[in-house]
C-alpha cells in the first residue's frame, strides 16, 4: 500500500521501518528534519506526505500534535481524498479524536484511532497490540500495514473507543506499577530484598506482566527510556480527563498523579516511567537492591 507514516519518535521510526520491511510504498514525515527511514521517501511537510497515499498513518506524542499534523499550516488536510484512511496510533483524548474524525470524514476519507499497546522493542519487533476504534471495513483495509507492525489488534467500537480503551490500558499499567515499586520499597526498608521477593510474587496470585516486564529493569537501576514519564504523565492526566468528563472517580490514579507531578517536577521527564522508584527511595533513604536477583 501506499502510506504515509507520520512521526518518527521512539515508535513511530520503527513502525515506519516495518511497513518498508513489508515491502509497502512508504513516504515519511518528522517534525524536526533529519530523522529518516530506510527504503523510504522522506516528505517536507504532512500534507506533502498524504498526497498520493491511501493511508496516513500517525504517531506524534499527544492531542496538540495530532491537531497541527491534521489541520495546522501543510496539514494532511490540504491532500485529503474520497477513500483515504486516516490512522492515529498515537494516546490522545477519545473525544478530541471523535472530532477529529468528523472533520476529516466531511471530506470523504475515514479515519481510524489506532493506538498501540507494547512499548519500543515491540514496535522493533512488529509485534505490537493495535487497540482499534472505527468502521469494520476501513479496518479490513488495513490489515496489511496492521500485519507488518503487529502481532494482534482488538477493536473496540467505533471511532475514539481505541484511545477510550488505550487509556483505561495505561491507567492500569500506573497503577500496577505504583504498588509494585511501593511494595519493594518497603520491603527494603523491612529488610526483604527485592531479589528474594520477585520469586515469591511471580508464584502468587500478584504475579503480572507489569511486574515481569518491568522487574529486570528495575533490578538493573536501568531507566533509559522505552515508555518516557512524560508519556505516561500525559495518559495519566488523559485518563483523568476522561474520567471527569464521564462523571467517574478515579482516586488511586489521582493519587499516582501526584507522584508523576513531583518526578517531572524532579527532572525525571525523560527518564523511563519506572524511575518513580527512585522518588519513593528517596522519600524512604533507602535503596531497592535484588542481590540474589
Ligand atoms: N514509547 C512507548 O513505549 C509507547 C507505547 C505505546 C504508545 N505510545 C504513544 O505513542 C506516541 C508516540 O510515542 P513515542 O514514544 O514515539 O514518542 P517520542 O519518541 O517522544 O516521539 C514523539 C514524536 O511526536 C512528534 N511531535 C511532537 N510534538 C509534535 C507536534 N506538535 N507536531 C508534530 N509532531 C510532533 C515528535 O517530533 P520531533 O522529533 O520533532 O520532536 C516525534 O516524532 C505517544 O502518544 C505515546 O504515548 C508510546
Amino acid at each position: 500500500m501506499r502510506v504515509a507514516f507520520l512521526g518518527l519518535g521512539i515508535m513511530g521510526r520503527s513502525m515506519a521501518s516495518n511497513l518498508v520491511k513489508s515491502g509497502h510504498e512508504v513516504t515519511v514525515w518528522n517534525r524536526t528534519p533529519g530523522k529518516e527511514v530506510e527504503g523510504a521517501r522522506v516528505a517536507g511537510s504532512p500534507a506533502e506526505a498524504a498526497r498520493g497515499s491511501e493511508v496516513v498513518w500517525m504517531c506524534v506524542s499527544d492531542t496538540k500534535a495530532v491537531e497541527s499534523v491534521l489541520f495546522g499550516e501543510h496539514g494532511v488536510e490540504e491532500s485529503l481524498t474520497e477513500d483515504m484512511v486516516v490512522v492515529d496510533s498515537s494516546t490522545i483524548s477519545p473525544s478530541a479524536t471523535r472530532k477529529f474524525a468528523e472533520r476529516v470524514r466531511a471530506r470523504g476519507a475515514h479515519y481510524v484511532d489506532a493506538p498501540v499497546t507494547g512499548s519500543k522493542t515491540a514496535a522493533e519487533n512488529g509485534t505490537l497490540i493495535f487497540i482499534i476504534g472505527g468502521e469494520e471495513h476501513v479496518i479490513e483495509r488495513l490489515k496489511p500495514c496492521l500485519a507488518a507492525m503487529g502481532k494482534q489488534f482488538f477493536r473496540m467500537g467505533e471511532v475514539g473507543k481505541g484511545h477510550a480503551a488505550k487509556l483505561v490500558m495505561n491507567l492500569q499499567i500506573a497503577v500496577i506499577y505504583e504498588g509494585f515499586v511501593e511494595a519493594l520499597t518497603l520491603g527494603a526498608k523491612l529488610g526483604v530484598d527485592a531479589g528474594t521477593l520477585l520469586p515469591l510474587i511471580n508464584a502468587s496470585m500478584v504475579r503480572s506482566g507489569v511486574v515481569e516486564y518491568k522487574a529486570p529493569f528495575v533490578l538493573k537501576r536501568d531507566f533509559t527510556p522505552n515508555f518516557p514519564m512524560r508519556l505516561m504523565h500525559k495518559d495519566i492526566r488523559l485518563a483523568l480527563d476522561a474520567a471527569k468528563e464521564a462523571r467517574v472517580k478515579l482516586p488511586a490514579l489521582e493519587i499516582v498523579e501526584e507522584v508523576y507531578d513531583v518526578a517531572v517536577e524532579d527532572g525525571l521527564q525523560d527518564e523511563d516511567f519506572a524511575a518513580t522508584i527512585t522518588l519513593l527511595e528517596k522519600w524512604a533513604g533507602i535503596q531497592v537492591k535484588g542481590q540474589s536477583a
